[in-house]
């Protein structure tokens, strides 16, 4: 370990490193070098991390050891809870390379216990976790627009928002170390229903002879809009299933919300029966369509194809 970072609330981070540079991780780190801040990133795939610095300059890091040396702030969106314990711990992991005082930022959608269990490991070396997952989606880390919820300390918190705001609308500590993995599964839940309901509405109007697209832009001025409605509406009529949040990724995201409700001993009937749509529509072959294809699963069922 070298010497303690120093960034403040009033002295934000100059130097930072970013791990995990795919859908999400390229733009937002993009955003960072366009701030100007000095910026290493790490790729697993090598290939990735030379063609973002090829576009935003920076450098690029073997390992995510190498990355985190001497960065005040290190980030990371990964896949899931091993891909972040891969880059955390271990001897080429983020931990053995951050400064004592350095601040993790994870914004993986991972499990509330990977966000403890890090939390904890950090405390142990002299560094600070913040779990800090997004939603916003593809769209949201291309504009700078994404709502980062966080679980951790206050003051870590502090010491990474004017980074995160670089890519932000909304930054908002939630909680302990967790919580911001917590929130993000309530955003989830939310979503889930609300998903299998817009699909079975147009999957409805449309077998009842409707014009959907007209139904929708008069409805979505009632009570019935929702974001989903606004953006994937008429693209669910059009059979677009191509907007970056694949049907696995959010398969593993529901897994975390059942996980953690037998946990707390909520009852999620209606997102434990989506899940399991969401499972047709993998093997139906769908795997990668974005979430809005529960309609296309229920076309599928209902004989009207795509
Ligand atoms: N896409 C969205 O709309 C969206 C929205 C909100 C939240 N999220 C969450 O954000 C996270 C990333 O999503 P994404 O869409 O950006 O995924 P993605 O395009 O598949 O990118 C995943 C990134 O993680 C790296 N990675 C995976 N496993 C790794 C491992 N074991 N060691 C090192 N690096 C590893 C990949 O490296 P390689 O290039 O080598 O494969 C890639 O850089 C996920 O947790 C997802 O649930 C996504």
């Amino acid at each position: 370990m070298s010497q303690a970072a120093n960034s403040s609330p009033s002295n934000p981070a100059r130097r930072v490193a970013f791990l995990g540079l795919g859908v999400m991780g390229y733009p937002m780190a993009g955003h960072l070098a366009k701030a100007g801040l000095d910026v290493t990133v790490y790729n697993r795939t090598a290939a990735k991390a030379a063609q973002w610095t090829a576009e935003y300059g920076g450098r690029a890091a073997p390992t995510p050891r190498e990355a985190a040396k001497d960065a005040e702030l290190v980030l990371a969106c990964v896949g899931n809870d091993d891909d972040l314990r891969g880059v955390t711990l271990g001897p080429d992991g983020a931990f053995a390379g951050m400064a004592r005082g350095a601040v993790f930022v994870d914004h993986t959608t991972a499990s509330a216990g990977v966000a403890r269990e890090l939390a904890q490991a950090a405390t142990g070396l002299g560094l600070h976790f913040v779990d800090a997952p997004v939603s916003g989606g593809q769209s949201g880390a291309q504009n700078g627009k994404l709502t980062i919820m966080c679980g951790g300390e206050y003051a870590s918190f502090e010491r990474a928002a004017p980074t995160l705001a670089h890519y932000a609308a909304a930054v908002t500590l939630i909680g302990p170390a967790g919580a911001g993995q917590l929130a993000k599964m309530v955003n989830q839940i939310c979503i889930a229903g609300l998903v299998q309901g817009l699909s079975e509405a147009i999957n409805f109007g449309e077998r009842s002879g409707l014009d959907m697209a007209l139904v929708l832009d008069v409805i979505g001025k009632g009570a019935a809009a929702s974001w989903q409605m606004d953006n994937r509406g008429k693209t669910m009529i059009a059979g677009e299933f191509d907007f970056g949040f694949a049907v696995d990724w959010m398969r593993k995201d529901l897994g975390f919300c059942l996980d953690e409700a037998k946990r707390n001993g909520a009852s999620l009937p209606v997102t434990a029966l989506v899940d399991q749509f969401y499972g047709d529509v993998q093997r139906l072959g769908g795997s990668r369509l974005d979430t809005s294809s529960l309609i296309w699963r229920l076309r599928q069922l209902d004989g009207g194809g795509a």
